[in-house]
């Protein structure tokens, strides 16, 4: 059975997904933004480890924890290849000061892929390449789950900004075209606010 906390993370209210299997130690992180703090509590609350971090995109709202979690655990940072160059520079991660508790630390990820499916300790996931919010942003999928972690290309209510740098609407577009002829009962996790269903999501922006 797949157990799957929420943790809100830094003034931008990030979805941070905390995952693992019934009976294991081993978890995985997605999004881990502005709330180390938040994240390290959840692990300890729920004795785990984190095996790996994955990564929606690079936006510094969903990143500022990766750099400090993975040289704690020595875990593996994974993140689509066009968004590996925000994990570096600040300026592309749009990183506001003002906005954030952690500092930017820069982090080479192990991991850039662009392929569809990734392999991981308890969990195969298909990944989507999603792009318009950030050139690499993508969606997980739980393999034999019908879960979709989205990111900040589709929410319960709405879908990502495209105007920030990399942003592009008619490839937000055609994402959201793609993740809505899923099928509707796929239980879709976004980055920000409440979960929701495609079905749902597509009878209020369709
Ligand atoms: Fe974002």
């Amino acid at each position: 059975m797949v157990h799957i906390d929420t943790i809100h993370c830094g003034l931008y209210g990030c979805n941070c997904y905390h995952l693992w299997r019934e009976g294991t130690q081993s978890a995985l992180l997605i999004d881990t933004g502005d709330g180390l703090e938040a994240i390290l509590d959840a692990l300890k609350e729920r004795g785990t480890r984190p095996e790996a971090i994955l990564l929606t995109h690079g936006h510094f709202d969903h990143i500022l924890a990766a750099a400090p979690l993975a040289e704690r655990y020595g875990c593996p940072v994974y993140i689509h290849a066009q968004d590996a160059p925000m994990l570096q520079d600040p300026r592309l991660a749009c990183y506001s000061e003002a906005f954030s508790r952690l500092p930017f630390a820069p982090l080479v990820p192990e991991h850039p892929f662009t392929g569809d499916s990734l392999s991981l300790p308890g969990f195969t996931f298909r990944v989507y390449h999603t792009p318009g919010h950030t050139p690499g942003s993508v969606c997980y999928r739980i393999e034999g789950e019908d879960i979709l972690f989205t990111g900040d290309t589709l929410f319960a209510q709405g879908y990502g900004r495209t105007d920030l740098p990399g942003g592009n609407t008619p490839q937000l577009i055609g994402s959201l075209r793609r993740l809505l002829a899923m099928d509707p009962d796929i239980r879709i996790l976004p980055g920000h606010g409440e979960g929701s269903s495609i079905g749902e999501a597509a009878r209020y922006l369709c």
